[in-house]
């Protein structure tokens, strides 16, 4: 089926940028989000991500007033959905959340329509088996920041069809992405390793074998690393991180147990950029055009 129309559902920090390369690709969008207040900040966030992307000569003016003319939002999520080929799912990382939606999804989206989700870790499989075309479910995993980052994790369930795969992987390339497809397991490829390496990074924080600054000095000027792993998980949010730390340990083995320096920075709201503080203290400025 030939895709003309994206929902994206969740317009926090993953959603809105789905959106924007959704919209920018000449897809028309429609983004939608339980919280009115979270969607107006999504609004003006892809404003200005065009922005800065006509700035950097990026984007042409004219692709961009093209884009914006062709997202949509919506409050409710099967009015999101009716038009959709294909539905991209970007709420939190909580099985029950995906669940509840994709139940929804089976009952009100387009005949043949593609339900997919963007988690991080989370089995695709399980997320599938609410509905009744399980060909027709898949993960895609986008990375942060969307527009900028090349890269989505198409990944295939048991029941995933070859034509299912076939469609995400154009929607793909018209984003400009470049696309890997991997057999559900958990975390996939990217959030398995990176989980480790994050993992093994606050295990050094914690017994005070080298400050923060070093350690993400280290993987960055030694390993080649674009972001050292401390300050990547403050940008993916330590909640996140520990969420998936939590479910890789849960069914990988004792290697992905949290550190309990993560879990304590959690406890305590340190959650990375998006509050302000997480391994690093965060001014109100960076804060804000993280959020908006
Ligand atoms: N943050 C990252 O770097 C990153 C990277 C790749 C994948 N992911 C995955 O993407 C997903 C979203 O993560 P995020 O960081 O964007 O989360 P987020 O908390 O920034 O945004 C989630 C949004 O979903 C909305 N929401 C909650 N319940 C909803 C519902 N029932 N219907 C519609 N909207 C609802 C919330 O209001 C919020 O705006 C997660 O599965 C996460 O694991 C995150």
């Amino acid at each position: 089926m030939e895709v003309k129309t994206i929902a994206v559902i969740g317009a926090g920090t993953m959603g809105r940028g789905i959106a924007y390369a959704s919209a920018l690709a000449g897809y028309r969008t429609v983004l939608e989000d339980i919280s009115e207040a979270r969607l107006e900040q999504a609004v003006a966030w892809i404003e200005k991500a065009f922005d800065e992307g006509v700035s950097r000569g990026k984007v042409d003016p004219v692709d961009r007033l093209a884009a914006m003319k062709h997202l949509t939002t919506a409050s409710k999520v099967e009015n999101a959905i009716r038009e959709a080929e294909l539905i991209i799912e970007a709420v939190p990382e909580e099985m029950e959340m995906k669940l509840e939606l994709f139940t929804i999804f089976d009952k009100f989206a387009k005949a043949g329509a593609i339900f997919s989700s963007n988690t991080s870790s989370l089995s695709i499989t399980e997320i599938s088996e609410v509905t009744v075309y399980r060909e027709r479910c898949i993960g895609m995993h986008f990375f942060n920041p969307v527009p900028k980052m090349k890269l989505i994790e198409l990944i295939k369930a048991p029941q995933t069809s070859d034509e299912t795969i076939a469609t995400c992987r154009e929607v793909g390339r018209r984003m400009n992405k470049d696309v890997v497809v991997v057999k559900d397991s958990p975390g996939f490829i990217t959030s398995r390793v990176s989980a480790l390496i994050s993992n093994e990074a606050f295990a050094l924080l914690e017994t005070d074998i080298a400050s923060a600054r070093d350690i993400d000095k280290a993987l960055r000027l030694g390993l080649n690393h674009p972001m050292g792993p401390l300050e990547l998980a403050d940008l993916v949010g330590l909640d996140v991180c520990f969420k998936v730390l939590e479910y890789l340990h849960q069914t990988l083995g004792e290697k992905y147990k949290p550190s309990p320096l993560l879990q304590t920075y959690v406890e305590e709201g340190r959650l990375g950029r998006k509050s302000g503080r997480g391994v690093y203290d965060y001014p109100q400025q960076e804060i804000l055009s993280h959020m908006k």
